[in-house]
């Protein structure tokens, strides 16, 4: 496993065990009501019409895999979740037996993921926040691609590439007058490393285990994809911010994320 891997897995575990009662209870709680609500309104249309010949889905790096069982009321037959975060997967396990959806969850390295159980999918799924954990993005599609059928659609909704140079509002360097400056280097190789937990999931402010995440362009993404064997099929960018962290940025005419649909090709 590489450093940053074996590093990023203390960390996630960490969060996890950290996470708030909240994060559970609106997780089941969604799931149950309104499952569709965990995608972004574009995501949802594509998922719905993906979903709608039902066929298997595998949400690779799907944290507590709740958008991998929410991702099931669009029609699919069934799903699978691969995560680095052994706890994670238990919950995600455990969360999928207890609403009797018929989903199964994998703790794994994507980086040595190898065609397993329930494979070749219909449909692959990574959403934001899954890819920036990797410094290479080749060998990830080359393992995604392993896993999917011929003809099967990898769909990609992430941070828009531009974000690279933004600043967020707790950085240093952030400048209230000028929010939207581009002030990192686009074309970053060195990690981002961050001690500050992962607010999303847990109530309180800890010192946490190393976080090594990587910025990607549009080239190395695209040309990733297509050196794995994915023709992409249709690319949509939007101004509304999917990380919670540059949403103080929404609908001023900056590209925030990005809905990518591929097709493999081999
Ligand atoms: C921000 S989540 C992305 C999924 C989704 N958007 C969410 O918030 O639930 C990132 C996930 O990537 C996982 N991850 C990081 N490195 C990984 C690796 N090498 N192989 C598989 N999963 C990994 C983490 O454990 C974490 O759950």
């Amino acid at each position: 496993m590489a450093d940053f891997t074996h590093n990023n897995r203390k960390a996630w575990e960490q969060a996890f065990d950290k996470r708030s009662v909240d994060f559970d209870r609106e997780t089941i709680e969604l799931l149950k009501h309104e499952p569709a609500s965990l995608f972004s309104p574009a995501l949802r249309e594509m998922l719905h019409r993906l979903g709608a010949k039902g066929g298997a889905l595998a949400q690779f790096c799907c944290n507590n895999g709740r958008e991998t069982l929410a991702a099931l009321s669009f029609g699919f037959d069934r799903a699978a979740g691969y995560d680095i975060a052994r706890n994670m997967i238990e919950s995600a396990t455990r969360m999928a037996e207890s609403l009797t959806l018929p989903a199964t969850f994998e703790a794994c390295d994507l980086l040595t993921l190898k065609p397993g159980h329930g494979a070749p999918f219909d449909v692959g799924l990574l959403t934001v926040g899954a890819l920036c954990w990797f410094k290479d993005l080749n060998p990830v599609f080359k393992n995604i691609a392993a896993c999917l059928k011929d003809g099967a659609t990898l769909v990609i909704e992430d941070m828009h590439p531009a974000c690279n140079m933004l600043v967020e509002t707790d950085d240093p360097l952030y400048n209230l007058e000028h929010p939207a400056k581009m002030v990192h280097d686009y074309f970053k190789t060195s990690p981002w490393l961050s001690n500050d937990g992962m607010g999303y999931m847990t109530d309180d402010a800890y010192v946490s285990h190393t976080f090594e995440s990587y910025s990607h362009t549009w080239s190395s993404l695209i040309n990733g994809l297509v050196d794995a064997g994915f023709v992409i099929k249709r690319i949509e960018e939007n101004t509304v911010d999917q990380s919670n962290l540059f949403s103080h940025l929404d609908n001023q005419g900056i590209p925030l994320t990005y809905l990518l649909e591929a097709r493999l090709r081999r």
